[in-house]
């Protein structure tokens, strides 16, 4: 059989047409959905009398055959058929018959596509705040592990304030619940049923959409024929949410690189995550999280490249919006590749409290502390400042750091100081002194433990939910 529009035509398409046009190199991918969304179609086409009974049995055993075919690998596409719709439409001709013809009656590739991108995406969402979950409860593991270990807290990558390491874990830990709030948000908007709004302007045929939607688990049906072919913002959703997540992702990684470096020695991830050097033997490189930060860049691509081919295509749908489909499958990839390894990177990791320890203790990030102690004192919190800033040049000129200093010493700077302030110096009570909610003191930082694996429990009964309403729906 020649193409199956071929009957307005009196020329071959052009071989290199033919390729430049050609989807199916990697709409393939949709195979399952496209099977999917038909078999719901053309049930509905038999129970709205569009159909025979005897056709619809047909055609669904048919497609259930070919996609039998496509999962063992027995099946080859042709270019010439395009993409996955035609291809599947084709092989389906191939096994019943002419009767496979009836399949696109009433519907066109426009919704068809949509329809098969919203079934794929949607799978996707629940796996990623699956994947998010995994590695916020490895971070959650950590922290707890770490639940009495100190570090300097940083600002412009200098020593700031002294907090538990726990607590800067746990700060991931919120970025990438938010991250996983942002997906199952999107949800909703991504199960909408496109299918039932044809090419533009719906169809002759008298259809029941909300039965399809039914069937496939949507939620709702797109309100607007034009609107459910052409616009493709909830993959923009998707891509925008992935972008931030591999943001987060990429911070970390930074961090991570920075502490497995010999000059910080905070931590080091476990062999089975690095890899060595072709000439320095001695090196131990975390190329996972630098690759990660690496395709972060590929990820905004992905975004900003959807964005732009959108942003001036008239109403409907325009073959520009084939363009839609590697960038999704790309970031789709490449997330799921950072999220897999970075769960169990975490969990590895060692680290080295006795460094972070050491940090602390030879720092001055306790300043902030004797600075409030003073105004405790009654001294104005600028005057304190000046009198800590001139107290930490002297530490400084003379290689010491605060606790070092003598009573007489301090006293020199303000005769307010009494011994109390050696004990307001002790990193444990400086981190504890910051008792309020949402601060790195121990109680507040357990509570706040507490608190995410609570959350943790109410996600993984979204994601079982969900997992359990596409077993009824597939
Ligand atoms: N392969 C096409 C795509 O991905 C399917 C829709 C084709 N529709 C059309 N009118 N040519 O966008």
């Amino acid at each position: 059989m020649s193409k199956l529009w071929g009957g307005r035509f009196t020329k071959k398409t052009d071989q290199l047409v033919e390729e430049y046009t050609a989807s199916i190199t990697f709409d393939k991918e949709l195979a399952e959905e496209d099977v999917q969304g038909s078999v719901a179609h053309v049930t509905m086409l038999g129970k709205q009398g569009i159909l025979p009974a005897d056709d619809v049995d047909t055609i669904k055993d048919g497609l259930h055959r070919v996609l039998q075919r496509i999962k063992r690998g027995d099946w080859e596409y042709a270019i010439a058929d395009e993409d996955i719709h035609m291809n599947i439409e084709k092989a389906l001709i191939d096994d019943v018959g002419p009767v496979g013809g009836k399949l696109h009656t009433g519907r066109s590739r426009n919704d068809q596509v949509a329809t098969d991108m919203h079934l794929y995406l949607r799978k996707r969402v629940v796996e990623f705040v699956d994947l998010l979950h995994k590695l916020q409860s490895a971070l959650i593991e950590q922290a707890k592990a770490n639940i009495d270990t100190i570090i300097p807290g940083y600002t412009h990558l200098q020593r700031a304030q002294p907090i538990l390491f726990a607590h800067h874990l746990m700060a991931y830990v919120s970025m990438f619940g938010r991250d996983a709030e942002r997906l199952q948000d999107s949800y909703k908007r991504i199960n909408t049923l496109p299918l039932g709004a044809g090419a533009l302007a719906g169809t002759t045929f008298p259809i029941d959409r909300h039965f399809v939607a039914k069937q496939l688990g949507f939620d709702r049906v797109y309100e607007n024929s034009l609107d459910a072919v052409s616009d493709r913002d909830f993959i923009l959703e998707f891509l925008s949410h992935a972008s931030i997540i591999m943001m987060h992702l990429s911070r970390l990684s930074e961090e991570l690189i920075l502490w497995s470096s010999t000059e910080f020695h905070f931590v080091e991830l476990d062999d089975a995550f690095c890899t060595g050097s072709s000439i320095m033997p001695q090196k131990k490189n975390p190329d996972v999280p630098e690759l990660v930060r690496g395709k972060t860049g590929r990820v905004y691509g992905n975004l900003v490249g959807l964005l732009t081919v959108l942003k001036s295509l008239p109403l409907a749908y325009n073959k520009d919006m084939q363009e839609d489909k590697e960038g999704m499958f790309d970031t789709v990839r490449t997330l799921q590749g950072a999220l897999q390894l970075f769960a169990p990177m975490i969990a590895t990791m060692k680290v080295n409290k006795e460094t972070m320890r050491q940090a602390v203790n030879q720092d001055f990030s306790n300043a902030t502390d004797i600075a409030d102690f003073l105004v405790g004192k009654g001294l104005p919190f600028r005057q304190a400042h000046e009198v800590i800033g001139k107290t930490v040049l002297y530490c400084i000129q003379q290689g010491k750091y605060l606790l070092d200093l003598t009573l007489e010493e301090f006293k020199q700077f303000s005769p307010l100081f009494d011994d109390r302030i050696y004990s307001v110096l002790q990193p444990e009570n400086v981190v504890n002194a910051r008792n309020v909610y949402g601060g790195t003191a121990t109680p507040q930082v357990t509570e706040a433990i507490a608190r995410a694996e609570s959350d943790l429990e109410a996600t993984a009964a979204w994601v079982t939910e969900f997992v359990e309403k596409s077993r009824k729906s597939s």
